[in-house]
């Protein structure tokens, strides 16, 4: 990690010069993360990855979380992006070991800037995603959190509050500050259309549903979780 650290630090631009995102990206990034496509094909092409990828940044980060993001990165996984190697049984749930996990390489805010626009360049194919696919509207939060966890399963691996909910997905608690919605709700409908290998199973979540619980997403991620450290 620290090699890395150095690395990135290396690519810190002066005063009145121009970060290239794209250039960042290939050189510091795509050493982990896949970003031309296509994603993984079989579990053990998954299994080589070290992040997400990033090849269809563009249609899934909100712009604004993604530079923040990068300058000051914090952990989404609690148990990192392979989860099941920083796994272990405890007494009454899962436990992280995260003695192996390292924090992400940060950006100074010039070379995060370029590096998102670069990202947000790239976008799914035509298709793959519809403007327009999340209705809008709210949902109250215990509501929401029923259709989540007790009607649909989604807690079993994901974290709805710091320390509560499973540890296998990433939290859900900003991931309506980090996500953009239609992309919520289209990777809910068909996780496997984004990552055939992904871990997330596809419950087959009717539609109206999960309007409900993007609605419920949007309304958790208002709440005054810190994610800045
Ligand atoms: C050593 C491997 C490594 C390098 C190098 C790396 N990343 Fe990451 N990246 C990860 C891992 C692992 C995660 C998942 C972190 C988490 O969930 O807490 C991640 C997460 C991300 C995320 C959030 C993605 C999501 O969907 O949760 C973004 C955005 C990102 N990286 C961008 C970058 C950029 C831009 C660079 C180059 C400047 C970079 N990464 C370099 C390993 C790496
Ligand atoms: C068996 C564990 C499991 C269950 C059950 C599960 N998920 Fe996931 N989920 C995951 C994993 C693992 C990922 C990361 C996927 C990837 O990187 O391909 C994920 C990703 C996500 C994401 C994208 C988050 C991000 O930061 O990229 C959302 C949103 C999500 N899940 C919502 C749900 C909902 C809604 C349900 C219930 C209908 C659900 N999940 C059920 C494991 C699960």
């Amino acid at each position: 990690m620290k090699r890395l650290l150095v690395l990135v630090s290396l690519v810190c631009i002066g005063p009145g010069m121009a970060a290239d995102g794209d250039a960042i990206l290939e050189k510091h990034c795509a050493t982990c993360h896949e970003i031309n496509g296509p994603a993984a094909q079989s579990v053990e092409e998954l299994w080589q990855r070290q992040g997400p990828d990033l090849f269809y940044a563009g249609s899934k980060y909100k712009r604004e979380w993604l530079s923040n993001w990068l300058v000051k990165p914090r952990r989404i996984r609690s148990a990192g992006y392979l989860f099941f190697q920083h796994i272990k049984p405890g007494d009454k749930r899962d436990i992280v070991d995260a003695s192996g996990l390292r924090p992400h390489p940060a950006l100074s805010p010039a070379e995060a800037e370029s590096v998102t626009t670069a990202l947000m360049a790239l976008k799914a194919k035509p298709g793959e995603i519809k403007a327009g696919d999340f209705k809008g509207g709210s949902i109250a939060i215990g509501f929401g959190e029923m259709v989540f966890d007790k009607f649909n399963g989604c807690m079993a691996c994901h974290e709805i509050e710091p320390g509560y909910g499973g540890l296998s997905g990433p939290e859900v608690y900003t991931v309506a500050r980090r996500l953009q919605e239609d992309y919520l709700v289209s990777f809910i409908r068909n996780p496997q259309a984004w990552n055939p290998k992904t871990p997330m199973p596809n419950k087959h979540t009717a539609e109206p549903n999960i309007q409900k619980i993007v609605q419920y997403l949007v309304a958790l991620a208002k709440e005054d979780w810190d994610d800045t450290k």
